[in-house]
C-alpha cells in the first residue's frame, strides 16, 4: 500500500487572470477548461485531462495535493490505512469524480490541515495530445507525477511519520543547513520519494509559515527548454528568485521563478532517479553545488 505519484494539485490563487497569463506563457501549460461558476482554469501538461486547477479565492496557497493509487484495491488499502492512523476520510460523489476526471477519490487532511485527495483512473486522453502554448518540447512526468511540491510543515517528525507510515512515501535525504537560502542552520529540508522521481514531496518545519506551499516544480525535457523559460522570466514573465543552478541531492538543472501568488515555481531538466532497491539515504549540508542564488540587484 502506497501512493504512485503525486498527480494533481490544486491552488487558490487571489488574480485568476495574472495565473492564467503566467501558466500559459511563462510555464507553457495548457488551458483545459475554464469552468463556468467561478471560472477556475484547469490546467493540463501531458496526456492526462489535466493535473492542475487554480481556483479563485482569498489565498494564494495550495489548495489540494492529489495522490494517486494503482487500483481500487490499493485506494481502498490507503484509505483503511488513513483511518487505522485516525485520520478521518471522507468518500466523494459522482460530482466529485467528474469534476476531477477520476473513477473514485476520498478526501481526507493532512497534520497541517492540508486538504488532500487520494485517488484512482484518471483520464488519459492520447487522443488528444497536449499541445503547449510556447515552444516547449513538453514536460517529464508519466509515472513520476506532476513533479513536486515543497511545503512548510508545524512539526516534521509528525509529518513524516504520516507521509511515510501511512501514505507510503520513503526518505530520499536531507539537506541542511541552507544558508543561501536564509532557512538558518537549524533548518532540516527532508526528501521524499513515491516513484523514481527523486522527490514528489519535501518539507521543512517553520514556526509561522507564510503559508502552506513553499514552490512546486516542472521538470521539462531539455536542457534548452529551461534555459529559454529563464530568457522568458527576464523579458518579464515572472521575477527569478533564484539563478540556474543545480541541485546537491537530485542533480537537478533548475532556477526559481516568483508566481503571481508568492510561492515560487522551480522550472528543471535532468534530475537523477531513484531506484528503491539500491537507493541509500544521504545528508547534504547544501541545497546547490553551484548556482541557486537570489539575483544580483
Ligand atoms: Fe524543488
Amino acid at each position: 500500500m502506497a501512493v504512485t505519484q503525486l498527480g494533481y494539485l490544486g491552488i487558490e490563487v487571489q488574480d485568476l487572470d495574472a495565473w492564467r497569463r503566467f501558466a500559459t506563457d511563462t510555464l507553457g501549460l495548457e488551458v483545459r477548461e475554464e469552468k463556468g461558476a467561478d471560472g477556475s482554469l484547469l490546467l493540463r501538461m501531458d496526456e492526462r485531462h489535466h493535473r492542475f486547477f487554480v481556483s479563485p479565492g482569498g489565498r494564494d496557497d495550495v489548495s489540494v495535493l492529489g495522490f494517486e493509487a494503482a487500483s481500487q484495491a490499493e485506494l481502498d488499502a490507503l484509505a483503511a490505512s488513513l483511518e487505522a492512523s485516525g485520520t478521518a476520510v471522507a468518500w466523494g460523489s459522482e460530482a466529485d469524480f467528474e469534476e476531477r476526471r477520476v473513477v473514485n477519490l476520498f478526501r481526507f487532511q493532512d497534520p497541517n490541515g492540508i486538504a488532500c485527495e487520494a485517488y484512482t483512473g484518471p483520464l488519459v486522453q492520447r487522443d488528444q495530445p497536449f499541445r503547449s502554448p510556447r515552444a516547449i518540447e513538453g514536460f517529464t512526468t508519466g509515472d513520476q507525477g506532476l513533479g513536486h511540491v515543497v511545503l512548510f510543515v508545524d512539526d516534521l517528525d509528525q509529518s513524516m511519520r504520516f507521509y511515510m507510515d501511512v501514505l507510503g512515501f520513503r526518505m530520499s535525504d536531507w539537506v541542511r543547513p541552507q544558508p543561501e537560502r536564509s532557512a538558518g542552520s537549524a533548518t532540516n529540508i527532508a526528501f521524499f520519494h513515491c516513484n523514481p522521481r527523486h522527490h514528489s514531496l519535501a518539507m521543512l518545519a517553520v514556526p509561522t509559515p507564510p503559508r502552506r506551499l513553499h514552490h512546486f516544480m516542472l521538470q521539462v525535457q531539455t536542457l534548452d527548454d529551461v534555459g529559454a523559460t529563464y530568457d522568458t522570466c527576464k523579458a518579464g514573465g515572472a521575477p527569478i528568485e533564484l539563478t540556474l543552478g543545480r541541485h546537491t541531492n537530485d542533480e537537478m538543472f533548475s532556477f526559481y521563478m516568483g508566481s503571481p501568488s508568492g510561492f515560487w515555481v522551480e522550472y528543471g531538466y535532468g534530475a537523477r532517479e531513484v531506484d528503491d532497491a539500491t537507493w541509500k539515504v544521504e545528508l547534504h549540508t547544501t541545497g546547490s553545488s553551484w548556482g541557486h542564488k537570489p539575483p544580483a540587484a
